[in-house]
């Protein structure tokens, strides 16, 4: 009990630390690029919020930045506005998909038990650094007698 809540307490300190770099940083900064193709995100998102949300995604689906962006093929550059991969509008619909879940579902309320419910989910509840996640039902563990014993539905030891 303790030491999840020193692990929330971290955490949480972690996410006030990265918001207030990211608004002391002077956005006005002439070296990082403009943000020209925002159609979820906020329009005047800080560059460093948005990079370090890339960083996430990725991490999240156990990809790099090429899964989604492509490449410009005359400058051999990464083209990040260019919407030419259908993972980026796969990954947009994810991001609206999310946050239509948060919102319906995990407004801070409580529960049956009257516990604060202060989570959500986010790309990596399911994705788990996959970029595609199992959408099969998991086997049912029938052995040549029928169903196991405990009965259809018992819980099955991993795969
Ligand atoms: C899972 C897909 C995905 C991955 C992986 C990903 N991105 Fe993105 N990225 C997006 C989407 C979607 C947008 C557009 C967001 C919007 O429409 O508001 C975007 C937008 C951007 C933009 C803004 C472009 C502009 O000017 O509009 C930059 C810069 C960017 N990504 C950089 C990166 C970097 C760097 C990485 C690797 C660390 C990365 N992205 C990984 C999906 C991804
Ligand atoms: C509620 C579960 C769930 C959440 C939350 C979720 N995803 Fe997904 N995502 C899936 C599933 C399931 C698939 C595979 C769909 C399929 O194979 O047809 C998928 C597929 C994708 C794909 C398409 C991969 C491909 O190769 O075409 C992208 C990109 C993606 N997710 C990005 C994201 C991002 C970014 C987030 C967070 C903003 C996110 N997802 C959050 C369940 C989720």
């Amino acid at each position: 009990m303790y030491l999840k809540k020193q692990l929330i307490v971290t955490v949480g300190v972690f996410a006030v630390i990265s918001l207030c770099v990211a608004a002391t940083l002077p956005q006005q900064q002439q070296s990082l690029p403009k943000l020209v193709n925002l159609k979820v995100f906020p329009k005047n998102i800080p560059y460093r919020m948005l990079d370090h949300e890339m960083d996430v995604w990725s991490a999240s689906l156990g990809v790099r930045c090429d899964f989604c962006h492509a490449r410009n093929d005359q400058t051999g550059k990464m083209d990040f506005a260019s919407d030419a991969k259908p993972e980026k509008t796969a990954a947009r619909h994810m991001f609206l998909m999310t946050a239509k879940i948060n919102k319906k579902f995990f407004q801070a309320g409580k529960d049956t038990l009257g516990m604060v419910m202060a989570t959500g989910v986010n790309c990596n509840t399911c994705h788990h650094g996959v970029s595609h996640p199992e959408v099969k039902a998991p086997e049912e563990h029938h052995g040549p007698g029928g169903p196991p014993p405990g009965g259809a539905g018992a819980p099955s030891s991993g795969k």
